[in-house]
Parts: structure tokens; C-alpha cells; sequence
């Protein structure tokens, strides 16, 4: 009989305990893949006297001390899926200098402070393997990571927050505002009783770190990220989009190009947007995620999944655990990190993006050609305008017609640099005939 390979898992929560229970359902046809049994050497988590229902595994496997598990002499392999930067951070670490390889599902950490992770894992002669850390069961990361290695990847377009994409799904379907959709996201389990991570970005953030890091070949932190989450996505906002044809979805967005001063460099950013509902990404619904991947000579690729849940993740922390293994047992390692183009960040303002205005404004003789006067001194060209709605003045009927009532204006721009928008936008709300900005989105996908 072969020596088996040795885990250490580390966390036992959602992901973990469905680690557990395929290591256990799965063992017979794991140890053929592996050509050795997978055997787990212990369990760290918080709470040594947590119920863990019917896991089929050892109670005598659990400990508190993750750090003491994972230096253990008899551990070959580290799985990481409690969270967090610290102390996962220092277990990691610890492990691969070890030359003990780690499978981690952790993309806060990834997108963090990545690049300690890597140069361990290079120290150490270890793997570092984190297929999980992005949209959960989707095989994107091994597709960048190796699959797409002898092409040039120019832009990443995703939905990678399962939580947020059902939020903005019902707020489709049923007409509801934000807040309501996040209560029922709550009660079906889908949002976190804190959501803030989801809702504010941050989670889709820490994802967009990760795949231009791999799509591009160069370290991306989350502090790279221009993010914004969903809270000030209105019904309003959906029906306007609606209204255009368009859905919104929160979007992540990576890409590679020439700045302003004609240097390559990456793009990342994470933000609602209106998109045409013909785009592929519009018909993406519920908790579902999607990656949309342009290429120089494979073209356009969809990968579409589970992104979140129990067994959905622990899919892919097991493909990354057998490749690992194989590895351990032929001496091996894949090849590491490859961040060799080191291309800059461009700042968020050099981003080329469309924008959807709607303005409440005078309705009055000159107002449109004040209003579209702001957008040409800003070098922004208008694509579409079109009057939503407009009231009728005094209800007497005695004042000058198109006079002392509101109209609400919708503008579409072309494609324009974010930061002359932003600056079109700032200098419609000191206008006096404009009497508030009823919102402002970003229009990707469609004709520029
Ligand atoms: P959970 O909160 O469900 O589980 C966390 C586990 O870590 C628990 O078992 C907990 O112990 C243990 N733990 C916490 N702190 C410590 C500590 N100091 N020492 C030892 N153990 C500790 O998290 P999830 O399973 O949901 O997520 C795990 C990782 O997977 C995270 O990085 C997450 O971002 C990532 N991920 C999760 C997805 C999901 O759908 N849930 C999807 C994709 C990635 P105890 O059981 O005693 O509380
Ligand atoms: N909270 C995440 C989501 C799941 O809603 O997609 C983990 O990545």
C-alpha cells in the first residue's frame, strides 16, 4: 500500500466540513486519482466543542493550535479555509517555507498580500493552489493560470459576487428597491447577516485582485481596485435601465491597455453597471456567477457556475488538493507565480467607460442646451437624451408653457475617460436649472 498523503485542514465551517464529507464519500476514487490515499492529520478550528452534526471524521482529529498542526512532522499538505488575513497569513507561510504545499479557498488574503503567499511558496518549493478563492466551483483560475498561458488575455468581465447578482436579479424581476431584496437575500441564506463585504464590493474586489493578477501577469492588491458596491442601486435606476433595454449588474472588470501616455498597463475595477440585456452576462441570474475572457486568438470564452456554497467550493479546493498530491508524491511543483510583466495601475480616471445620467431639471426654454453645453466643455459627446417625464407648470394653466415645472432628462453618453465624466457630472450639480441628479451609472457592453 502507497503512504498516504497527509492534510491538515485547517477550518471546518461551511467550506471545510463539505471538504470533509467528500474526502470521506470520495475516498475510494480519490486515492486511484492521487495513486495514494488522501488521509487528514488533524482539524483546526475555533471551537473544540462545536456541534459538527454527522461529519463522518475522528473527533479526536480537532484542535485549537493551527499553527502546532501545521508544523507537524506527519502533515504533507495544508488546506486553508477559515478566512481572514491573520493568522492565516503566518500558517501559510509557515507551511511553505516548509516546502509543505497549501490548497486555500482565501481571497482576501490572496488579493492582500498575494505576493508574501508566493514568494513563500517559491522559498519553500512548494504549490500554492487556490482554485476556490474565485467563483467557487468555475475551473477559471487553472483555465488563466495555465489553459490561457500561450495567449494574451485583454480583458476579464465578470460577475463574481454571488449575493449582489441576486440582489440585482430580483430587483429585476420584481420591481423591489435595494433594501428589500436584501432582506429576502437574508432570509434565503444567500446574504451574511453583516453583508457589507458583498453589498459594498469589497468581496468582488478582492476577486478582481486575483484574476488581473493572473490574466495579466502582474501583482494586483485589492488597493489597486477602484470598488464600489450596490447600496445606492435604486428601483429607479432598474426601471431606467429597463427602459434602455439594460439590466445592472455589479461588475468586475479587468483589462490591459495603453494609458494616456501610450504605456501598457492594467485596469481593474469593480462597480455597478448597465448592461444591454442581448449581453451574456445579463441573462446571469440569481447567485449565479459568470467570467467573460477576451483573448488575442481564443477569442471570447464564458465560464459560468457556482460561486459560493458549501459543496460548490469544496469541489475546487479538492481538484487543487489532487493536484497538489500528485505533485507531493512525484517531487514536484508547478510552476510558480508568474507576475514577470509587472505592468502599472491605471488610475480609475483613465478608465473608458459610458455613463447613463438622469437629472431633475427646470423645464424652461435653453435648459437642455445649458445642460449639454457642460458635457462639451468636457469633451464628453452626448449619444442619446431623451425627456422621462416632465410636470405641467402651475395647474392653473396660467404660466408660460414649458415653464416653472420639473423634467427629468436621461443622457447616454458615448465612451469618454471616467475622470472627464466625473467632471461633467460635478459641474451639472452646481448648476441652478438643475435641481438634483437622480442618479449616475456606468454603461458597459453594447456600441460605444
Ligand atoms: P466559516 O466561517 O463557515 O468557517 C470558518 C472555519 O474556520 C470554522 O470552522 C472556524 O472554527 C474556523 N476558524 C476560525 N478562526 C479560527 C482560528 N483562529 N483557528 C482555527 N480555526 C478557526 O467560513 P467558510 O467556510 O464560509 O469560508 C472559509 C474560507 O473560504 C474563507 O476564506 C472564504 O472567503 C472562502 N470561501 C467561502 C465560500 C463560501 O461559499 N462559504 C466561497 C468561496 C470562498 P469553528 O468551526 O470552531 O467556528
Ligand atoms: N459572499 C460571496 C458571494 C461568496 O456572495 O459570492 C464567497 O465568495
Amino acid at each position: 500500500m502507497t503512504k498516504p498523503v497527509r492534510l491538515a485542514l485547517l477550518g471546518c465551517g461551511t467550506v471545510g466540513a463539505e471538504v470533509v464529507r467528500l474526502l470521506h464519500e470520495q475516498a475510494a476514487d480519490l486515492t486511484a486519482r492521487v495513486g495514494a490515499p488522501l488521509e487528514l492529520a488533524g482539524i483546526a478550528v475555533r471551537r473544540i466543542t462545536r456541534d459538527r452534526g454527522t461529519l463522518p471524521v475522528d473527533p479526536d482529529l480537532f484542535t485549537t493550535d493551527a499553527l502546532g498542526l501545521v508544523k507537524r512532522d506527519d502533515v504533507d499538505l495544508v488546506i486553508e479555509v477559515v478566512g481572514g488575513i491573520e493568522p492565516a497569513r503566518t500558517w501559510l507561510v509557515e507551511a511553505m517555507r516548509a516546502g509543505k504545499s497549501v490548497v486555500t479557498a482565501n481571497k482576501a488574503l490572496l488579493a492582500e498580500d498575494g505576493g508574501t503567499l508566493h514568494d513563500a511558496a517559491a522559498e519553500g518549493g512548494a504549490d500554492l493552489y487556490y482554485e476556490a478563492a474565485v467563483a467557487g466551483a468555475i475551473p477559471l483560475l487553472r483555465s488563466l493560470r495555465e489553459s490561457l498561458h500561450g495567449d494574451t488575455i485583454s480583458r476579464v468581465t465578470g460577475i463574481v459576487n454571488g449575493t449582489t447578482n441576486f440582489i440585482l436579479s430580483a430587483m429585476d424581476a420584481t420591481g423591489a428597491g435595494f433594501t428589500e431584496a436584501l432582506d429576502e437575500a437574508t432570509e434565503l441564506g444567500y446574504a451574511e447577516a453583516d453583508p457589507t463585504a458583498d453589498v459594498e464590493g469589497f468581496d468582488a474586489a478582492a476577486k478582481a485582485a486575483i484574476l488581473a493578477s493572473l490574466a495579466f501577469h502582474t501583482r494586483v492588491t485589492a488597493a489597486d481596485v477602484h470598488r464600489e458596491g450596490i447600496t445606492e442601486v435604486t428601483a429607479a435606476d432598474m426601471a431606467s435601465a429597463k427602459a434602455m433595454g439594460c439590466t445592472i449588474k455589479l461588475l468586475c472588470i479587468a483589462s490591459r491597455g495603453p494609458d494616456s501616455r501610450g504605456t501598457e498597463s492594467v485596469s481593474v475595477r469593480v462597480h455597478p453597471a448597465m448592461i444591454p440585456v442581448s449581453h451574456p452576462l445579463a441573462s446571469v441570474g440569481d447567485a449565479f456567477n459568470a467570467v467573460f475572457v477576451e483573448a488575442a486568438a481564443a477569442g471570447q470564452l464564458m465560464f459560468y457556475g457556482r460561486g459560493a456554497g458549501g459543496a460548490p467550493t469544496a469541489s475546487a479546493v479538492l481538484g487543487d488538493v489532487v493536484a497538489a498530491a500528485r505533485n507531493h508524491l512525484a517531487g514536484v511543483r508547478t510552476p510558480s507565480e508568474s507576475s514577470y510583466a509587472a505592468l502599472p495601475i491605471r488610475p480609475m480616471g483613465e478608465a473608458v467607460t459610458r455613463y447613463h445620467i438622469s437629472l431633475d431639471v427646470a423645464d424652461r426654454p435653453g435648459v437642455l442646451a445649458a445642460v449639454a453645453g457642460v458635457f462639451a466643455r468636457h469633451d464628453v459627446s452626448i449619444a442619446t437624451v431623451r425627456q422621462a417625464s416632465a410636470s405641467a407648470g402651475p395647474a392653473d394653466g396660467t404660466g408660460p408653457v414649458g415653464r416653472g415645472g420639473d423634467a427629468i432628462l436621461v443622457i447616454v453618453t458615448h465612451v469618454a475617460p471616467d475622470a472627464a465624466l466625473a467632471a461633467t457630472v460635478e459641474e451639472l450639480r452646481g448648476l441652478e436649472i438643475v435641481r438634483s441628479i437622480a442618479s449616475v451609472l456606468r454603461v458597459e457592453g453594447g456600441s460605444r
